[in-house]
């Protein structure tokens, strides 16, 4: 019998939510299914590691990982696999035989799914005569922003992932208004693509290298609300080329 894990990017509305939970009680209802869960790589809960942790407190002994991205960059699945590898490097106990099924897309059934969307009744977007008025916007007060590097050698290194615990701790502790207030944001290459995966914090300018969940915990606590950098994850401005520190 199978453990299912559905893994979608992110799910920040109830409604988003709602469909994986219809996802899942699909999958759960397939034959040779003994559990069916989800999880959301990015912003969402549950984390990929928390379903996983699930997973693993139920007694699971195999894991089917099914990415339901579309499109799926080949450079998510190397992160995927990192991130995997690193938290089965670091759990206490017994650890599950996990694959990871091919994505949708990759999948010939899509074909069916396409032509069946071709098929079936669509909402209308009405027309209207004048476009509606932009309402205003208030300048948020946060004095600090956090950027994660979206670049390949990053994503590569499971940058994906950091994101998503950033964004889950952010709105758990609520940072939008605690000390400074920090917001964050996405980025392209930041430079020291050896360091991956990199983020990095302003308006210091702080860059972190090889950050995993537990360095993005120490920075948060340590940097974004208590003003300190934290050194041993820090790499700066210095002539000549850098590795990450072990
Ligand atoms: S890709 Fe992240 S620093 Fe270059």
């Amino acid at each position: 019998m199978k453990n299912i894990l559905l893994l979608a990017r992110s799910a920040t509305t109830g409604g988003a939510l709602k469909e994986m939970e219809r996802l899942r009680d699909d999958a759960a209802a397939h034959p040779g299914v003994s559990r069916a869960v989800f999880a959301f790589a990015e912003e969402g809960t549950p984390s990929l590691r928390a379903a996983l942790d699930g997973l693993i407190a139920a007694g699971a002994t195999n894991v089917l990982i099914m990415p339901m991205l579309v499109p799926l960059e080949p450079s998510f699945i190397n992160g995927l696999r990192k991130a995997l590898q690193r938290w089965q490097a670091a759990a206490a106990g017994p650890w599950p035989e996990i694959a990871i099924a091919a994505p949708p897309a990759a999948r010939p059934e899509m074909k069916d799914v396409l032509a069946a969307m071709i098929g079936a009744e669509a909402s209308p977007v009405d027309r209207v005569e004048t476009a509606p008025a932009a309402e205003g916007s208030v300048v948020p007060p946060q004095q600090r922003r956090v950027l994660v590097c979206q670049g390949a050698p990053c994503i590569r290194a499971g940058a994906d992932f950091i994101w998503g615990h950033l964004r889950n701790e952010q709105k758990r502790l609520n940072l939008r208004t605690t000390g400074a207030g920090t917001m964050s944001a996405k980025t392209s290459c930041l430079g020291p693509c050896s360091l991956a995966p990199v983020v990095q914090v302003w308006p210091e300018g702080t860059l972190y290298g090889g950050v995993d969940e537990t360095g993005l915990d120490r920075i948060i606590i340590g940097h974004l609300i208590g003003d300190q950098i934290i050194d041993d994850l820090a790499y700066l401005p210095l002539p000549g080329k850098q590795r990450l520190r072990d």
